[in-house]
């Protein structure tokens, strides 16, 4: 049998999917060393093998075959468009994707105005304002700390992800538009799909069970 390689979020996302897979008995005893500094973990008992990468990342590991299954946020799986298979809505690390901004940013919303819009996900803007709204728009990419953006007039509004609503409260913003809702994706290399399919649903449905 030959080890199934899965590509993590470092972080909060990590310990979630991991403390997921444990129920199964399909996690990873190595990785609870958080002190440790090694990047491969093995579950030998299972066959399977873990790693740990940047979001973005994930899943450019799983197009290419470096990882056959995945985890990472909805958010980054549409910013990064690849050829893979979304199977698994974890329900861990819900928060929404919203159009944000000064209130006053409402009128030119609603009147379809020319407007200048901040976001990390360039993409997930423009297919919202072209595609959706069939609205023209300027579009700014930014690393971080998009809120900055209306507040010191580099934008009109931004396009970011709201959890809590707490960093827009304390910095005079609000949710004008709602894009979609976002969380914890399981995605699947499409090749591995094929010749593991079996090992894969299992490790699905097993998931499904304890989700
Ligand atoms: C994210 C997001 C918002 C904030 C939303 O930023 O971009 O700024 O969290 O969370 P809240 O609604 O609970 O306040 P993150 O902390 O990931 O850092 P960033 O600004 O560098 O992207």
């Amino acid at each position: 049998m030959r080890y199934l390689t899965f590509a993590l979020t470092k972080g909060r996302l990590a310990d979630k999917t991991l403390e997921l897979l444990e129920k199964n008995g399909l996690g990873c005893k190595e990785m609870e060393d958080k002190k440790s500094r090694k990047l491969i973990f093995v579950n030998e008992e299972k066959k399977l093998k873990f790693f740990l990468a940047k979001g973005p990342d994930v899943p450019t590991y799983v197009e290419h075959g470096a990882a056959d299954i995945g985890v990472t946020g909805k958010d980054i799986i549409m910013e990064e468009n690849r050829n893979i298979f979304e199977v698994l809505d974890l329900g861990f690390g819900k928060c929404r994707m919203c159009v944000c901004g000064p209130e006053e940013a409402r009128e030119k919303l609603r009147h379809h105005e020319m407007i200048r819009v901040a976001s990390k996900y360039p993409l997930i803007a423009k297919d919202y304002f072209h595609n959706k709204k069939h609205q023209t728009v300027d579009i700014i990419k930014l690393n971080g700390s998009i809120e900055l953006a209306p507040i010191v007039g580099l934008s009109d509004v931004i396009v970011d992800i709201v959890e809590t609503g707490a960093t827009l409260r304390e910095n005079g913003l609000s949710v004008l538009e709602e894009i979609c809702p976002l969380s914890a994706r399981m995605v699947v290399n499409q090749v591995s799909m094929r010749l593991e399919a079996e090992r894969i649903r299992k490790i699905i449905n097993d998931l499904k069970e304890v989700i």
